[in-house]
């Protein structure tokens, strides 16, 4: 009876330990180091989606990151890059990300304000003196705070990047002084504070999805738009009528590389480690490039037939936006970025 006992309690200590250790495998494989998935030699393909051609620095600075992703996992992460909204306008992909159902995207600060608004200020007109300074501020605690406010949302902000100054390009005249904008109708990007700051100037700014305007330029929806001289470049806006362009400088754009964080979780530990690394390199190698190509599209725009103004008194401009400052919720966060500056 003893024995039979003993032989009982065995089994069951035995059949206990086998049950754990099955349970025990289930749950390594959500979650082992850092709760990071164990790894089973799995591979993964990950979707990167943005906006621009894919002569694009965004996209240029991506596909370095795949190549280099793509090595040094020795082929157990492919990136596989989406470049002129093929998967999404900006604002799309970025509700993707928060999601999960996309997994990388390089945007603009813009739209992504509607999921962060803190992240507003930096599109408020003339808020950095030069790119250095704002180089200088986002890579600082400024920068990480404002990071850190985009985690919240389920999306991992991995580096800055830079989509460039924005000029006004426009169908009907040179402008040279804000008169000059009295009732163009200009599309702006989904951003209160752009849409407050083309209201203010006198224009009539109409808010759409990148997708939307080239159509709406070429159909004369819209007169004008405003972005950096590289994307007046490449998607040729003199054959969707915009004739003129100011070098207003108005908005220092930048953009980020981000990351799902539903991607990063189910990412086994060493190669999380690979995609987060070659993200962060990302941004500033774009930047580079993006600085260079920039300028080598002002002769391209030129050469293309657009008139380009570029010696533009901005004052008046400053001054007539001054007003939007005031529509920025955080203040604080605001008057600290001036600070940074000074
Ligand atoms: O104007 C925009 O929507 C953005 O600047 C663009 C062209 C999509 C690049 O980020």
């Amino acid at each position: 009876m003893k024995r039979k006992s003993l032989l009982a309690l065995v089994l069951t200590l035995v059949l206990s330990l086998m049950l754990a250790a099955c349970g025990g495998n289930e749950t390594a494989t959500q979650s082992s180091e850092g709760g990071a998935p164990a790894d089973t030699g799995e591979t993964f393909v990950l979707k990167a989606g943005h906006s621009l051609p894919d002569t694009h620095p965004y996209e240029l600075a991506l596909l370095e990151v795949a190549k280099n992703v793509e090595e040094r996992t020795e082929g157990r992460v492919k990136i596989e890059t989406f470049p002129n909204s093929q998967i999404g306008a900006e604002r799309e992909l970025t509700e993707g990300l928060t999601l999960g159902t996309v997994d990388i995207v390089v945007s603009s600060t813009a739209p992504i304000t509607n999921f962060v608004p803190d992240l507003g200020v930096l599109d408020l007109p003339f808020l950095f003196d030069s790119r250095e300074k704002a180089v200088e501020v986002l890579n600082g605690e400024i920068g990480q705070e404002l990071f850190d406010k985009i985690g919240e949302q389920g999306i991992m902000a991995m580096s800055w990047g830079e989509n460039g100054y924005r000029h006004i390009t426009n169908a009907k005249r040179p402008v040279t002084t804000p008169e000059d904008l009295k009732g163009l109708k200009i599309r702006t990007q989904e951003n209160q504070y752009h849409l407050a700051a083309f209201e203010a100037l006198g224009a009539q700014p109409t808010p759409m999805a990148w997708t939307e305007a080239l159509t709406g330029l070429q159909q004369g929806v819209v007169d004008a738009q405003e972005n950096p001289i590289i994307v007046a470049d490449q998607f040729n806006l003199f054959e969707s009528n915009q004739k003129y362009m100011t070098l207003t400088g108005h908005v220092y754009s930048v953009a980020i590389y981000m990351l799902s964080q539903a991607t990063y979780d189910k990412l086994p530990e060493d190669l999380r480690e690979i995609v987060v690394d070659e993200l962060v390199k990302a941004g500033p190698f774009e930047r580079d490039l993006l600085v260079k190509m920039d300028q080598e599209s002002l002769e391209k725009v030129k050469a293309q037939g657009m008139e380009v103004i570029e010696e533009v008194d901005v004052a008046p401009f400053r001054e007539a936006i001054t007003s939007v400052y005031d529509k920025y919720d955080n203040q604080d966060l605001l008057n600290r970025i001036l600070e940074a500056q000074k």
